[in-house]
């Protein structure tokens, strides 16, 4: 049994504010289990009672899982002050309340970024110990060369003396490389080609997991994750 207090349902279900919540509850325009109710305390068990306004039935989804293709010049960051936040750039339709970004992208990096309000989701797969790969595209102020690859392969020591996990580099062009790492450490990858010298001009971020950066999902644009693409993380 899942009990959630029905104007709490009927606001996550609208994606509407509580004053307007209010209102249409008073205007006894919700259903449950075809009885009209007007009690915002009335507790609502979401596995067994329907829920809806006039005909049409209201689910409630306790989370959200948002992919953006974080642009340029965006704080990876709930809120701040003095800078625009991948939150404050998500359309109204997908907001809701305890939004945040699973890990930190760098203000200057872009491509997959996963927003949610869910906690324990946002743990697991920042967590190193999930093992999960995230594949970057670099632009590099110089090439890659073979032996590079090998010291990635093996491991990075950072300048600070932090040892990385083994790390994929792979040729994409000429200047450019696709790093796969298995954490997040702070500027990691800018701070990994910097143990070899390269200076990194782009950074761009194309999968977690095998979930990939739809090619057609424009900069700055979010879509709303299904289960299924939660799997693939
Ligand atoms: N590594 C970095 O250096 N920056 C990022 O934004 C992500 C990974």
């Amino acid at each position: 049994m899942s009990l959630i207090r029905l104007d709490k349902f009927v606001s996550v279900a609208l994606n509407i504010s509580r004053a307007d919540t209010k209102k249409i509850l008073r205007d006894g325009k919700i259903m449950v289990d075809g009885v009209s109710t007007k009690k915002g305390d009335f507790k609502v068990d979401t596995e067994t009672m329907v829920v809806k306004q006039g005909t049409e039935k209201l689910e409630y989804k306790e989370f959200i899982y948002i992919l953006m293709n974080k642009p340029s010049g965006i704080l990876s960051a709930s809120n701040d002050k003095r800078a625009k936040t991948v939150v404050d750039i998500i359309p109204e339709s997908l907001k809701r309340d305890g939004l945040f970004p699973v890990g930190r992208l760098d203000k200057d990096t872009t491509g997959l970024l996963i927003i949610t309000n869910d906690g324990d989701f946002a743990h697991k797969v920042i967590s190193p110990k999930s093992n999960i790969e995230k594949v970057y595209l670099a632009e590099l102020d110089g090439d890659i060369t073979n032996e590079m690859i090998e010291t990635f392969k093996v491991g990075v020591v950072l300048a600070d003396g932090t040892r990385c996990m083994p790390a994929k580099l792979e040729r994409a062009g000429e200047c450019s490389a696709l790093i796969t790492i298995r954490e997040g450490k702070y500027h990691q990858v800018k701070r990994m080609f910097g143990t070899v010298g390269l200076g990194v001009n782009k950074l761009h971020r194309k999968s977690i997991g095998s979930l990939s950066l739809p090619e057609d999902l424009k900069m700055g644009c979010c879509v709303e994750l299904s289960q299924q693409d939660l799997q693939k993380i």
